[in-house]
């Protein structure tokens, strides 16, 4: 059933060439262009992060659980830098270093999951669990994509900020029971 799905961290990886290709076309595109370019570029990314937040890291966590950890982190600060862009008009003088900052963060961010954390994944699972695993990914991808990034913003942030939210509950709790 999944033998011609993609092998879970080959989705990924195309992925990641995909975003590069992205951010070099709308460093060169005209202004006016920009902003389409950026929610292309926004849909996908988020995507992906849904993807390997959801599907690949949680499965991954017991393979290289610091790497995963950090992974999750690099993931908000992405999506900060992004939504400060996404904020932007193109023609503001701000707006081509909010993107390169996008871009340095996810640059780098893909650049340790390539070498440090997917090897290991490769490494450690099946070929055909990690078909499994990319068929599953590659369908909640589509699903989030199509929603775009409006939609996938809208419905993460607000998650992120309850799971905050509870952690410093749940903290300052303990330190008033203690
Ligand atoms: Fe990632
Ligand atoms: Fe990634």
């Amino acid at each position: 059933m999944t033998d011609d799905a993609p092998k879970a961290t080959a989705l990924l990886e195309k992925h990641h060439r995909e975003l590069e290709k992205l951010f070099a076309s709308l460093e060169s595109a005209p202004v006016p262009k920009k902003r389409a370019i950026l929610h292309d570029l926004a849909t996908r990314l988020l995507a992906h992060m849904v993807i390997e937040e959801k599907i690949f890291y949680p499965r991954a966590l017991g393979i290289d659980a610091s790497k995963v950890l950090e992974g999750y982190e690099e993931h908000v600060v992405i999506r900060f830098a992004l939504e400060r862009a996404l904020v932007t008009s193109p023609s503001d003088k701000t707006f081509d270093a909010k993107v390169k900052t996008v871009k340095d963060f996810l640059v780098n961010h893909d650049d340790e999951e390539e070498e440090e954390l997917f090897p290991k994944v490769r490494r450690a699972m099946s070929i055909e669990a990690q078909r499994t695993l990319g068929a599953e990914m590659l369908s909640l991808f589509d699903k989030t994509r199509a929603a775009g990034w409006k939609a996938t913003l809208d419905a993460e942030g607000p998650q992120v900020s309850t799971r905050v939210r509870k952690a410093s509950a749940r903290a300052t709790g303990a330190a008033a029971s203690s």
